[in-house]
């Protein structure tokens, strides 16, 4: 398969709403799939969504990766989630640093829930069911707003805490996503 091109916050593709899956199992949806996981992979990323190599459908993958800038990613398997449907669990919120794949270089805290159930469905149209939080919930919640049309800075409500990784991190020697 192929790395693609990722685009990037101002492509007005990024700001569509998604269609849902229709065919699971088909020749399209396994190429669209390993695409996905080769570019996330080539980019380190802790997850991406289809929009984000704009193609209009409601699939993300996440997970299944080692990274230094991930410590707690161990946890989440590699997963791809078609038409996802989020419901948080409790009213706890959590603040946490985000990148983007599509907004290169920068970095945000953002409050996302600390507790949620998604459901969905694999490649092959058989159901996804998970209660998860911390981490892997807002892994989830940042790919599947990607569904929506929703970038992180649009949720970051200190914009005192959104800039450079590299400014705000010295050092760090973060990748440069
Ligand atoms: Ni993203």
């Amino acid at each position: 398969m192929a790395v693609r091109e990722v685009i990037r916050m101002g492509d007005p593709r990024l700001l569509r709403v998604a269609k849902p899956v229709e065919a699971f199992g088909t020749p399209q949806l396994r190429a669209l799939v390993a695409d996905l996981l080769d570019t996330m992979q080539a980019m380190n990323g802790a997850g991406i969504a289809a929009p984000q190599i704009a193609v209009d459908q409601r699939v993300v993958i996440f997970g299944g990766f080692r990274s230094p800038r991930y410590p707690d990613a161990e946890d989440i398997p590699f997963t791809v989630l078609c038409n996802p449907v989020l419901v948080p669990i409790g009213d706890a919120r959590e603040d946490g640093w985000e990148g983007c794949l599509s907004v290169p270089g920068m970095r945000g805290v953002v409050s996302r829930w600390h507790r949620l159930r998604y459901t969905g469905f694999d490649p092959d149209g058989r159901p996804i069911d998970r209660t998860v939080d911390g981490f892997h919930a807002r892994v989830v919640q940042h790919e599947c707003d990607h569904l929506d049309g929703v970038l992180y800075p649009m949720r970051i409500t200190d914009l005192r805490q959104f800039g450079f990784a590299d400014v705000l991190f010295p050092g760090q020697a973060l990748e440069d996503d």
